[in-house]
């Protein structure tokens, strides 16, 4: 089969080559396409492609109507928000996910960004300790449970809601199960997003839960920027002049956030929560397994479109 690596953001080249080696030694060919530019070019490779893996990269109606023989998109991560998968499914196209394989890393970026906004974005001013403070999860998945474990270590109290999680489980997974998403914010020093972006989720976070949060308190967003409602972050931020903001996903209007804000919010460039080697490897080895898997045994664990 061929299959297509298609990455606008690309594995760390030891991803890559071990991807390679696991589908060729199944029989496969494989062909790269990183960096590109946009959607025709990608369009312009899916021609004869049985299979792909991809990260964040769009898999739109149009991309799966230039790809008659495609029957599997393999995304190397947690999120599949941006694969249409109804579109798929009309096309016969199996989707999967890869989940867990790259949660540390995500986890360790929240940890990262407190510390960084406590510390006043590692300028002289003098900053605080997140020892003793009250971290809020939103979502106790694989990369929430992580952040909450790396959080109590270092000495904070975890506090953890899910909407799929009774509370005997979320206790069981070491935290205190808050009684409402209100209760979350209100009690916490710091609240880590880590929900999907789906019709339910996005825009639900807005003024009314942000501004709940105690003084001097930090939104932390690993997860999608479409989560939050945007206008309601800047009334928020600008109404409550102790707030914080720090996201790995820049919203929309970030350069005019940054210059109404300051050190209170912080974007990062470019999603980095799973660009580690270690992430990379684990996830996009994962996925070449499950393409190897699903070829040779038509199993479809990890399927999304069912
Ligand atoms: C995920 O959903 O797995 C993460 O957001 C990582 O996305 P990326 O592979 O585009 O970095």
């Amino acid at each position: 089969m061929k299959i297509l690596i298609a990455t606008q953001k690309p594995f760390a080249p030891v991803a890559v080559s071990g991807i390679k080696e696991i589908l060729n030694d199944a029989g496969h060919s494989v062909c790269i396409l990183e960096k590109y530019p946009d959607e025709a070019a990608l369009i312009a490779e899916m021609a004869e492609v049985d299979a792909m893996i991809i990260r964040s990269d769009k898999v739109t109606p149009a991309v799966l109507d230039a790809a008659p023989n495609l029957k599997l998109v393999v995304r190397a991560g947690a999120g599949y928000d941006n694969v249409d998968l109804a579109a798929a499914t009309a096309h016969n196209v199996v989707v999967m996910n890869t989940p867990g394989q790259n949660s540390n890393a995500v986890a360790e970026l929240a940890i990262a960004m407190m510390i960084f906004m406590a510390r006043t974005q590692f300028t002289p001013s003098t900053g605080t300790e997140i020892q003793g403070k009250t971290i809020g999860i939103q979502a106790f998945g694989n990369v929430g449970r992580l952040v909450g474990a790396k959080a109590k270590a270092l000495g904070m109290s975890v506090l953890a809601i899910d909407p799929f999680l009774s509370k005997d489980q979320i206790t069981e997974g070491g935290a205190i199960p808050a009684a409402s998403l209100e209760e979350l914010y209100s009690s916490s020093d710091y609240v880590s997003i880590h929900i999907p972006a789906t019709p339910q989720t996005i825009k639900s976070i807005g003024y009314d839960l942000i501004t709940k949060m105690p003084k001097g308190a930090t939104l932390v967003n690993t997860a999608r920027k479409e989560v939050i409602d945007e206008e309601g972050l800047e009334k928020a931020l600008t109404e409550r002049e102790d707030l914080k903001y720090v996201t790995d996903v820049a919203p929309d209007n970030y350069s005019a956030l940054r210059e109404k804000f300051g050190t209170r919010i912080f974007a990062t460039p470019k999603k980095m929560g799973a660009q580690t080697a270690e992430a990379n490897i684990n996830a996009g080895l994962a996925a070449a397994r499950q393409i190897v898997e699903y070829f040779a045994t038509g199993s479809t664990r990890f399927q999304v479109n069912r």
